[in-house]
């Protein structure tokens, strides 16, 4: 049976690792891994998720099955920090395995339960095509961004969702766009939240950086303004980068309605998806979450972290930005951004010459990670940089 296969590509990013670690100069730089990193190239355990897991190992008693949604208390917490308690909706939730798990739930449901029609504004994160394609869904692409100039392309975006049919979903990035950083003005998100009630499409809103943006709650505002305006909407949350927890696979999807009872059906359908996959999702990382949200401490000590997180990432965005402005004119845009990434305008001959030349790792895309750069690194990314972008 195997013969009759076809061996397959690495993932690009994934292979990207190999080339980094194979490459023996001291001086090399990693913009390409979409992890967090600290100033010493560090991807470290939270204080808070530590004292979190000292707590679970001390106080848990079982290791039984917790329940097929996963945990209840967990699922209550996660929404109220991202949902919030204004929106007049009900939500129900499942606990997934990571953000990559409730995306791949939400696409089976919508195959199974809608019109099998997905509107993706390009360039996303590459998985986003790929699960939403393995589900069977009928992706439409339109454009989002243009990576020359830097700007979202509001205007295409609202063309594609006006043509959009009644049940169709549509994916929206709550906050960070991954790859591009650009996220919509408030206006924008208002007149997004007016054309997805009016044409009745059902967002599924995917947030993966709560807290890494503008705040932890600015990070959902447009978010929750889409939840309130929908008629019905999935929600796919990670907790990976927010809490720092990626090798945890950690999330949840929630399936938001008007009705409990619709909430309900959808949930019941998301737990028999999984059951059939992979039955229950892990509990470690929904534990640590849950402990470090319930207590007033560890959640005072989690934001202390994830802000001081965020702020390092503004920080460097200015930085970069100051270090590009006299050779590139669209160096603002980079402040502007928030998240982790930006798309830069390289040529993929300009990001093979960055890697053999000066040992600066990134996707042929021309994404960077900018966590991945330390203070000390910005004056000489700019200086090659500036060439090739200007
Ligand atoms: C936009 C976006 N959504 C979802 C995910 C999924 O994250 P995970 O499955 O690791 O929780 C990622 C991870 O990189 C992402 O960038």
């Amino acid at each position: 049976m195997f013969d009759k296969l076809a061996s397959q590509p690495n993932d690009p990013l994934l292979a990207l690792i190999g080339l980094y670690n194979a490459d023996s100069r001291t001086d090399k730089i990693d913009l390409g891994v979409g992890v967090y990193r600290d100033d010493l190239g560090n991807t470290p355990v939270l204080r808070s998720v530590k004292a979190a897991e000292k707590l679970l190992l001390e106080t848990q008693s079982s290791k039984s099955y917790v329940a097929p949604e996963g945990d209840r208390v967990f699922l209550d917490l996660l929404w109220e920090l991202v949902g919030g308690t204004q929106s007049g909706k009900f939500a129900a939730g499942v606990q997934t395995p990571g953000g990559s798990g409730a995306l791949r739930l939400a696409s089976d449901l919508i195959a199974r339960a809608g019109t099998g029609r997905l509107h993706l504004g390009l360039p996303s994160w590459p998985n986003h095509a790929g699960i939403f394609g393995a589900t069977g869904l009928n992706v439409e692409t339109h454009t989002y961004f243009d990576v020359p100039t830097q700007d979202v392309r509001f205007a295409s975006v609202m063309k594609a969702l006006s043509g959009a049919q009644r049940g169709d979903a549509v994916l929206i990035h709550a906050s960070c766009h991954n790859p591009t950083g650009a996220g919509f003005t408030p206006g924008q998100w208002e007149e997004l939240a007016a054309v997805i009630s009016e044409r009745r499409l059902i967002p599924l809103i995917d947030s993966a950086y709560q807290g890494f943006g503008a705040g932890i709650e600015e990070d959902v505002a447009g978010l929750r303004s889409l939840i309130t305006a929908a008629p019905e909407a999935l929600v796919a949350v990670s907790c990976s980068k927010s809490f720092g927890i990626y090798r945890e696979r950690t999330g949840a999807i929630f399936a938001v309605a008007d009705t409990q009872a619709a909430a309900d059906t959808a949930r019941s359908n998301l737990v028999t998806m999984a059951r059939t996959s992979y039955s229950m999702p892990p509990d470690h990382g929904a534990a640590v979450v849950r402990t470090v949200l319930s207590s007033d401490i560890l959640r005072k000590d989690w934001m202390d972290e994830l802000n001081s997180m965020r702020d390092r990432l503004q920080g460097l965005r200015q930085q970069l930005s100051n270090a590009l402005a006299d050779g590139w004119q669209l160096a603002p845009q980079i402040a502007e951004q928030q998240g982790m990434f930006s798309l830069l305008p390289l040529k993929e001959s300009d990001v093979l010459t960055l890697r053999k030349e000066h040992g600066i790792y990134m996707p042929t895309s021309g994404r960077i990670n900018i966590a991945g750069l330390k203070g000390a690194d910005i004056e000489r990314v700019a200086a090659v940089l500036k060439p090739l972008l200007g």
